[in-house]
This record gives C-alpha cells, sequence and structure tokens, in this order.
C-alpha cells in the first residue's frame, strides 16, 4: 500500500481526517509534508503494522495524545504518557495571565512593556507533565519555578520535557501534597506568582465523561472531590501564606466554578482587583487575584 491509500484507509477506519494524518505522522516518523510531497512512497510491512496498532488503540478510544507520546501546548511540544494529564488549550490562559503581568499588555502600538527584569519566583502546583511551568521558565528567562506534583512517574516525566526545553536548571521539581514539598525552602512570603490547574471534576461525574477521559486520562489528575472544589480551598489557603504582598493567585477552573471559587478568595479578605477571564468557549476559566 502506498501513503495515499493508507492515509484514505486510516480516514476511514477512523472517521477523523486530521487523526488520520497525525497518526500516520507519527508512526511513520514523518513530517505532514512528506505525505503530500511522496503519496505514492510504498509502506513497508513494519510500518503498516505499527499503524495498524495504533488504529486499533485508537478505535479502543485510547487518546491521541497517549499514543503518539505527545501534545503541543502554547506552540511547544511536551511528551506525555498515560501518568500525566494531556494539557488542554484552555490552559494557555493561565500563561498569558502571567505573561501579560509580567510584561505588560500589548500597547496599541504592538509594543511589548517590559518590567524590570527582578528574579520573579513561581510556584506550579500539580505540574503534570510540567507544561504549564515549563512554559513559563522559557517565556520568562528571569525566573525561578517551583514544580510540585503527586504523582512521581508524572514528575519524571515532567523533568525529561523540563530538560529537552532546556529549562531544567531554573525548575525545582518536587514530589509530594500540593505545598507540602515546600516547607522548608522558605519561600512563604517570596512568591510572586502561585498558578495552578488543580484537579476540579466533581467525582461522582467522572465515570460518564467521554471515554478517552474516563477510562483512560489519571484518576488523581481529575477528581477534586465530591463537590469538585476541594482542591481550590488548599491552594487559596497557602496562597496567602507563600504569596508576596503583591503577589498573584492564578487559577483554572471547571465550568461553573468561577463565582464559587471568586467567594473563596473574597473571603480570606488577603486579595484585591480579582479578574475573571473566559476561554475561547466563553466559559469562565481562570481566576487572577491580587494579594
Ligand atoms: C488537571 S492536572 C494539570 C496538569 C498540568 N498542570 C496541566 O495544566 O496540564 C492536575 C495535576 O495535579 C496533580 N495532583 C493531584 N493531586 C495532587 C496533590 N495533592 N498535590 C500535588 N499534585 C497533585 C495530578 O497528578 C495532575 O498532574
Amino acid at each position: 500500500m502506498r501513503l495515499r491509500d493508507v492515509l484514505y484507509q486510516t480516514n476511514h477506519d477512523l472517521g477523523n481526517f486530521l487523526e488520520a494524518e497525525v497518526l500516520l505522522k507519527s508512526c511513520l516518523g514523518l513530517e505532514r509534508r512528506d505525505i503530500y510531497l511522496n503519496p505514492d512512497r510504498p509502506l513497508t510491512r513494519y510500518e503498516l503494522n505499527l499503524l495498524e496498532e495504533a488504529i486499533e488503540k485508537r478505535k479502543k478510544r485510547l487518546p491521541l495524545a497517549y499514543i503518539t507520546g505527545a501534545k503541543e501546548f502554547y506552540s511547544l511540544e511536551f511528551r506525555v504518557t498515560p501518568d500525566t494529564f494531556i494539557p488542554r488549550p484552555e490552559t494557555e490562559f493561565i500563561v498569558d495571565a502571567v505573561l501579560n503581568i509580567v510584561y505588560g499588555k500589548r500597547s496599541k502600538a504592538g509594543q511589548v512593556r517590559r518590567t524590570a527584569q527582578r528574579l520573579i519566583n513561581v510556584v506550579d502546583l500539580g505540574t503534570g507533565c510540567g507544561n504549564i511551568a515549563i512554559t513559563l521558565a522559557r517565556y520568562i528567562p528571569f525566573s525561578r519555578i517551583y514544580a510540585t506534583e503527586i504523582s512521581k512517574k508524572a514528575l519524571e516525566v515532567a523533568k525529561e520535557n523540563a530538560q529537552r526545553h532546556r529549562v531544567i536548571d531554573r525548575i525545582t521539581f518536587l514530589e509530594g501534597d500540593l505545598f507540602s514539598p515546600l516547607e522548608d525552602r522558605r519561600l512563604e512570603g517570596k512568591i510572586d506568582f502561585l498558578v495552578s490547574n488543580p484537579p476540579y471534576l466533581i467525582r461522582s461525574q467522572i465515570n460518564s465523561l467521554m471515554p478517552e477521559v474516563a477510562n483512560y486520562e489519571p484518576g488523581i489528575a481529575l477528581d477534586g472531590g465530591g463537590d469538585g472544589l476541594s482542591f481550590y480551598r488548599r491552594i487559596i489557603e497557602g496562597a496567602v501564606e507563600y504569596l508576596k504582598s503583591r503577589g498573584y493567585l492564578i487559577l483554572e477552573m471547571g465550568i461553573g466554578q468561577a463565582p464559587k471559587v471568586k467567594e473563596m478568595i473574597e473571603k480570606t479578605k488577603e486579595f484585591l482587583s480579582i479578574e475573571i477571564i473566559k476561554d475561547y468557549s466563553g466559559i469562565e476559566r481562570v481566576i487572577t487575584s491580587l494579594k
């Protein structure tokens, strides 16, 4: 079989042309343009077997990113495994929020205003494959990042990603429960940005999600407790302790959670100028608050 026939067949099997392209590229180690420049290239038996295996996995609803082992986030490629949550586009709003504050919003003239380049301390709680921490380290060269994660295996993937993106020297990866690995580091009152995309799904609703999520993504990355809000309570409490005065707490939230999270933040009486950012679908997705 030739590339063009295989692409046609894979599209037919999966009912999704984009996914067919991605699988073909990944199994054959090709760039997208190679498929169209050499449509008559024959496939070896070995290549066909690899592709068939991948198609079978996808038909069983294994997420595409776990099959290819890669996911793009903020235009950077991250390795992902079934031990890591798959980065979502809406989480890019956390990165945008931090960069907008650090560099100032784009002026009308389209220039980026830079603040004085003092060292910026960032904490990322529940770093997963490291996507938020690594992207911030890449875009803020004068940053020092502490990334905590409860899953040892996810943390290994995050370290690998940090090495690949050459920011491992500025990120301290710490295994453990939320803030506990930060204790004894004397960071209380010294953090400029505390960011997190915590598990925020309501436990009883996880099984009814699409099979890609419910059956394959790590439960500890999804489960936000009985009301989906258990992590926010702990994170907001810790933020009061770890953020410096005029430091920012920036959190991703699930659908409909914004008013409750906002109320929790307001109750502390420690934060001002709370802002809610909507995602591409108009969902209130990220909350930023200044201590
Ligand atoms: C929704 S995922 C987010 C991953 C990544 N930061 C992102 O935005 O794509 C939540 C992450 O929190 C981690 N996690 C869950 N409970 C935790 C805890 N108690 N302490 C630290 N990390 C935790 C999970 O393993 C998972 O990697």
